[in-house]
C-alpha cells in the first residue's frame, strides 16, 4: 500500500471511494476546488495495482471568525472496507496534519464526526488525540448530531 499526495487525476477515484463509504457526498467540482486551492493537503492510499482504497480530502478553513486562528479542516476521509484496520486512515490524517502545520502554519485541525461513528471516534480521539469542542445538533441531513472535534498543533 502506498500513501501519496492526491493529484487532479485521482479525484474521480476519491469520489468513487467516498460514494462507497459515506452518505456525505460531494460534486467533482468540490474535489477539484480542494486540489487547486490546497494542493498539499489531500492524500490517497493506493493498492499495488494503483487503485485508490482510501483518501483524505482536506482544506484550510476559509471563513474565519474574528480572532480565530488559521486552521485546517478535514472535509472527508474514508478507507474501503477491504482495507480497514491497517493503519491507513491514521497515516492519511498524519500526512495531512503535518502539511497543514508546516505549509500553512495552521494552529490546529478541526472536523465533524457523527456521534454514532465508533470507528472514526476511535481514530480521532483515541489514536490521534483529538478533543471534543462542541456538539452540533442535527448537523447531518438525517438529523444526527455531530461532534465538532479538534487537535492542536502548538503545544
Ligand atoms: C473511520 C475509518 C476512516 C478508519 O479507517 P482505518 O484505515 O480502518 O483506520 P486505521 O486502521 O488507521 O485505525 C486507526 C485507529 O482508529 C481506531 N479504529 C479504527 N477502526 C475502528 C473500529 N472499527 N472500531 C474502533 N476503533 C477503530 C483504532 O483506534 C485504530 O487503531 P488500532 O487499529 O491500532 O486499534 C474507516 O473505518 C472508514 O472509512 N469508515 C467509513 C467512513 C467514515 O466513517 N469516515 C469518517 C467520517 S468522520
Amino acid at each position: 500500500m502506498n500513501i501519496r499526495l492526491a493529484t487532479a487525476n485521482d479525484l474521480m477515484g476519491m469520489q468513487a471511494c467516498n460514494l462507497n463509504n459515506l452518505p456525505e457526498n460531494y460534486t467533482l467540482r468540490y474535489y477539484l476546488y480542494h486540489a487547486l486551492s490546497w494542493p498539499q493537503l489531500s492524500y490517497v492510499a493506493e493498492d499495488n495495482k494503483g487503485r485508490i482504497v482510501g483518501y483524505i480530502l482536506a482544506k484550510m478553513e476559509e471563513d474565519l471568525e474574528e480572532g480565530e486562528e488559521p486552521h485546517g479542516h478535514v472535509t472527508s476521509i474514508s478507507v474501503l472496507r477491504s482495507h480497514r484496520r491497517l493503519g491507513l486512515a491514521k497515516k492519511l490524517m498524519i500526512q495531512s496534519q503535518e502539511a497543514m502545520a508546516t505549509v500553512y502554519r495552521a494552529a490546529y485541525v478541526s472536523l465533524h464526526v457523527r456521534k454514532s461513528n465508533r470507528a472514526a471516534l476511535g481514530l480521532y480521539r483515541d489514536t490521534l488525540g483529538f478533543t471534543l469542542s462542541k456538539t452540533e445538533e442535527k448537523y447531518y441531513h438525517d438529523g444526527e448530531d455531530a461532534y465538532a472535534m479538534r487537535l492542536n498543533f502548538k503545544p
